[in-house]
């Protein structure tokens, strides 16, 4: 079982995000899990223009980074999303790779897995940009078992104190993985979102036939 978090500070190895991705990606460790962690500020990610090539052809213009974590995402069996909270959002580099992954919602690349979301901040905006992150995950056709935020009014330590819950949330994760997880209210919206893009993929049907076909074997196109 493969677990992988992406963050999105750009702070990289000093980030007290990363610090806590880490900390919930060792809870799954304990459990056997393989883990890895993407420091998005490492790679090269260039911002959606909405040229729409991805709709039509399934490749992006742009010859970056995001189609190699794109297909790391879909090695791994369990997501963690990590964002600081910059002006009460997730930091840009978070949000030029959320942008960037249109094309994987629209097509539920990554329906039936698990993720979870943290974030740090400050003081502020930590629960939202939590929410948020999972709700980028449910668009993805993720399932989130969770996820909390740290208000460090700036002492590192804050993210330390934190580690049981984050533990706790990376043993969760994993648990998901290998036993299921069950969320009524989740199940709704993620079979919501796919009702709302089969509409996307049975227009765009002569141009991405093989993805239509695979929406038919998975039994969502009738
Ligand atoms: C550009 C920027 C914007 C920020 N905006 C907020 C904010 O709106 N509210 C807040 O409480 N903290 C804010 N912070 C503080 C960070 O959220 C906080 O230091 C966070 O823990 C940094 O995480 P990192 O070490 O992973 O980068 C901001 C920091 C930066 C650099």
């Amino acid at each position: 079982m493969k677990i992988l978090a992406i963050h999105g500070s750009p702070r990289t190895i000093r980030s007290t995000t990363r610090r806590l991705a880490g900390i919930v990606l060792e809870g799954a460790a304990v459990t056997g899990a393989e883990t890895e962690m993407v420091d998005l500020a490492d790679y090269r990610l260039i911002s959606c223009t909405a040229c729409e090539a991805c709709s039509l052809t399934g490749t992006c213009i742009f010859d970056d980074d995001v189609p190699a974590l794109v297909s790391r995402m879909r090695e791994a069996d369990g997501i963690v999303f990590g964002s600081p909270v910059y002006i009460d959002n997730v930091s840009g580099q978070m949000k030029v790779f959320f942008d960037r992954l249109a094309d994987a919602i629209h097509y539920q690349v990554l329906a039936g897995k698990f993720g979870c979301a943290v974030a740090t901040t400050h003081e502020s905006g930590g629960d939202d940009v939590v929410e948020y992150l999972n709700h980028v995950l449910n668009y993805l056709g993720v399932m989130s078992v969770g996820g909390f935020s740290v208000a460090t009014a700036g002492r590192s330590e804050a993210v330390e104190e934190a580690g049981p819950a984050a533990r706790e949330l990376g043993r969760k994760l994993a648990g998901a993985v290998r036993n299921g997880f069950s969320d009524p209210e989740q199940e709704a919206i993620l079979a919501d979102n796919r009702s709302y893009f089969r509409t996307v993929v049975e227009e765009n049907r002569d141009f991405r036939p093989e993805e239509y076909e695979r929406w038919v074997r998975m039994g969502w196109i009738e």
